[in-house]
């Protein structure tokens, strides 16, 4: 046993306990092997025998040890077979040797950043800006106090007051209709995907799914079993099909193209709707930054244009607030509303009802509508920063993509590849950069860049510009 050392934070008593139970599991201390006394163990450490006394009583309830009356303390035979040295089993092989076809699937691609923020991670929300003290005045007047309403498993959907807030939000600020009972409450967008793709559809069917897009949608898709198929971007939003689809769902952003920024036109969405009326089809309508909008007002959502729509509508706060807090929602058919409810339950049992308690007080105390106010001009004006800055250090070499919105700026840069040398690249540069996510790798040109302002300060913009410009003088061949 390793000295104990008595000015630490482990109390002796751990300590001892910590290195007979070591002592045992690597074989040190045999099966039978005789422990000394209390009294001898306390004296050999210098410790009181009160100490040794109930380490070997804890040892003992463990059974690692065991006491024969008036002979003694021994070694146990106890012990999982897994945990003796004899019995271990070969090291476990690799990762990707033991991997499911599913789980090899889904690890494949690396896909979230490693950093959370900074120059120019993409779809982050700038946190410190968010008002915490407020956010904790709320949080404590639900946690201070016993609310039973809130220690049980979740209602179904989530917290009612949560949803009645959303209802009216939505309305006034996309145009989306809806009553509270059609809104669940999810812990994120790729939960609200799951959720909607194991409950519409089935292994082996399609989902149509913008190219480039977001990565989670083809992610959870496919480890839900569906083929993903490409929709191809034109000036007016996602394409229509070509020809005849079977496809069950169709996965489009159209307030924000993520991340080329174009903004889908009325007449697209209305020929969305009727072709998807017309079909077994559902438009899945993400509107993950729609509050960020810098020029024009945001066009209704599709969810809100017709009365039968077979639209299901995402929303999420992690632009709005900050993504840790993992809170988000789908707005579904009211023919649909008792379903999904129910799958949300069945699924995930899902939780958190004191933070959905504090975020509808957050929404209807008009907190949220303020911070979505101020975080409006905080982002233009950074976003504004960042193309100045852009157009200062690389001049024509750049060519900006569609849209006046959300968190991040989609660039293109050539010649043909220097993007994607950029991305590998960036690490060193301390840089945080995303490219284009497509379905099918090789349909990326290689020339996509994908700037986050979301994470960035605006005395920090200029110089990280600076720093991609030395990037790409490298990259560019
Ligand atoms: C298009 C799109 N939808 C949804 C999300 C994520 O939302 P959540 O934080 O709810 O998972 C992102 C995140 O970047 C996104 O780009």
């Amino acid at each position: 046993m390793d000295a104990l050392r008595r000015d630490g934070p482990t109390s002796l008593q751990r300590q001892i306990y910590e290195g007979i139970q070591a002592a045992i599991l690597q074989g040190h201390l045999p099966v039978d092997a005789r422990m000394p006394s209390t009294r001898g163990l306390a004296e050999q450490l210098n410790v009181s025998r009160v100490t040794t006394a109930l380490v070997y009583e804890r040892l003992i309830n463990e059974g690692y040890l065991f006491s024969r009356s008036g002979s003694g303390t021994f070694v146990a035979d106890t012990l999982p077979r897994s945990h003796r040295r004899s019995d271990r089993h070969e090291p476990l092989a690799t990762a990707e040797s033991l991997l499911s076809a599913r789980g090899l699937g889904i690890t494949a691609r690396v896909t979230a950043l490693a950093r959370g923020a900074g120059a120019f991670v993409p779809g982050v929300a700038d946190a410190q800006y968010f008002p915490f003290h407020i956010w904790r005045r709320l949080q404590n007047r639900y946690l201070k106090r016993n609310h039973a309403e809130l220690a049980g498993y979740v209602e179904q959907g989530g917290y009612l007051p949560l949803r009645e807030a959303l209802c009216t939000y939505l309305y006034a600020s996309r145009a989306v209709r809806c009553s509270p009972r059609q809104i669940i409450v999810t812990c994120g967008t790729h939960q609200s995907l799951d959720l909607l793709a194991k409950l519409l559809t089935d292994p082996g069917d399609t989902a149509l799914v913008e190219s480039p897009c977001h990565w989670g949608a083809p992610v959870v898709f496919s480890a839900a079993g569906l083929q993903c198929a490409a929709l191809q971007l034109d000036e007016e939003g996602a394409c229509l099909p070509d020809g005849e689809t079977d496809a069950r769902l169709a996965f489009v952003t159209p307030s924000h193209q993520y991340p080329t920024g174009r903004v889908m036109s009325l007449q697209r969405r209305r020929d969305w709707l009727s072709f998807a009326g017309a079909r077994n089809l559902w438009l899945v309508e993400d509107g993950y930054d729609s509050e960020f909008r810098y020029d024009i007002d945001p066009l209704p959502a599709m969810q809100g244009l017709t009365s039968e729509s077979r639209v299901i509508y995402l929303g999420t706060f992690s632009k709005v607030t900050f993504p840790g807090l993992r809170l988000s929602y789908l707005v579904v058919p009211d023919v649909l509303a008792e379903a999904f409810a129910k799958g949300m339950t069945q699924l995930y049992r899902p939780g958190f009802l004191a933070t959905q308690a504090a975020m509808a007080d957050f929404i209807s105390e008009g907190h949220f509508a303020s911070h979505i106010r101020r975080m409006r001009g905080v982002y233009a004006e950074r976003r504004r920063l960042l193309k100045s800055s852009l157009e200062t250090h690389f001049g024509q070499a750049i060519h900006y993509s569609h849209g006046q919105a959300g968190l991040h700026l989609a660039v293109r840069i050539g010649p043909p590849g220097t993007a994607r040398k950029m991305l590998e690249q960036a690490g060193a540069f301390g840089l945080s950069l995303r490219g284009a996510y497509t379905l099918d790798p090789q349909a990326d040109d290689g020339n996509l860049l994908v700037l986050g302002y979301g994470g960035i300060r605006e005395g920090e913009l200029d110089e990280a510009v600076q720093r991609l410009r030395a990037l790409y003088e490298q990259c560019r061949s």
